[in-house]
């Protein structure tokens, strides 16, 4: 067989995920693919073992479609729930933390993990826009801690943001960057800054596209087209936005003006739709209608 780039890395050993929400259970779910045993830690017994529920219930769909080599059930016994930090092993080679975005929470959550892990174990966050260089504060050992910035739905999706906080040891970077590719994804890696470079970029043209509807210049649909057509976006930005939601556009829109200017201050009718409960896909009603 011929090989179409070089061999993949070999997964962590092991891995911890903090948080069996949308994104932990993608996280944990794409290490288990790869080979790792995982230690899925959410809020008390009873949610960690929901969460593995969840997980095992996605891999059945992910055989059903025949994207596993091996059986769901065998995936999945390769994922162990705890209750809390203290369930992770000395020799976790990486702890993902996914908990809510809440900065106090994800500190917290770190500072607990830190002290359970053994000196050599990687310490990463999945935050969509806090501050990776503040929680790195929080750590006694901030060099070995990074953000692993992962795209949503996991399993399915090809780019990690590795964002490096100015404590970052070169070592640390290299190390998750092998962690990365082990999941057969692909890496950008970026200076910790507000919105990183995924959700900066990406909230900036959602907004420009909102003022465009606000002043008139086309509908929804032919901003959205010319982008997509225009410029090879696999979707338009007003469309994006209703999937994202606009309250969390919104909210990531305020943090990027609040930290990085006049720029990014959130579109009037954006504001307006929030009000409204016009949220995107998930109310039935952003920019466009949802069944
Ligand atoms: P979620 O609300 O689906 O899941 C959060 C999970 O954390 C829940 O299972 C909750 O029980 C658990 N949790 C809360 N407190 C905990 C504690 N003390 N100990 C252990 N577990 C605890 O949230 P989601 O969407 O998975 O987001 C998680 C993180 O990933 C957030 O920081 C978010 O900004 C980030 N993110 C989200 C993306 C998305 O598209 N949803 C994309 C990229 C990053």
């Amino acid at each position: 067989m011929t090989s179409t780039g070089p061999a993949r890395p070999a997964p962590p050993a092991h891995v911890g995920v903090i948080g069996g929400g949308r994104m932990g259970a993608g996280i944990a779910q794409s290490f288990a693919q790869a080979g790792s045993t995982v230690t899925l830690v959410d809020d008390g017994e009873q949610a960690a073992r929901l969460a593995v529920t969840r997980i095992t219930e996605s891999l059945r769909r992910a055989a059903d479609r025949g994207l596993l080599t091996e059986p769901a059930e065998a995936v999945a016994a390769r994922i162990a729930p705890a209750a809390s930090t203290a369930g992770l092993p000395a020799d976790t080679a990486l702890v993902v933390e996914a908990v809510f975005e809440d900065a106090a929470l994800k500190a917290a959550i770190l500072a607990d993990a830190e002290k359970a892990v053994g000196p050599e174990t990687i310490l990463a966050t999945n935050t969509s826009s806090l501050s990776v260089t503040e929680l790195a504060a929080v750590l006694k050992q901030p060099g070995r801690f990074l953000g692993l910035h992962f795209f949503n739905p996991v399993p399915a999706s090809t780019l990690v943001e590795l964002v490096k906080a100015p404590a970052t040891a070169p070592a640390t970077l290299d190390r998750a960057l092998d962690f990365v590719h082990a999941l057969g994804k692909q890496d950008v890696v970026v200076k910790d800054s507000p919105g990183f470079a995924s959700s900066r970029l990406g909230v900036a043209l959602g907004l420009e596209a909102i003022r465009m509807v606000e002043e008139d210049v086309a509908a929804p649909e032919a901003i959205d087209d010319a982008m997509t057509l225009g410029y090879k976006h696999p979707m338009g930005p007003l469309r994006l936005t209703d999937v994202v939601g606009l309250d969390v556009r919104l909210a990531i829109a305020e943090y990027l003006h609040a930290t990085l200017g006049e720029r990014f201050a959130p579109p009037r009718l954006l504001r307006e739709k929030v009000a409204r409960g016009e949220l995107g896909r998930k109310s039935g009603k952003g920019f466009y209608t949802w069944q």
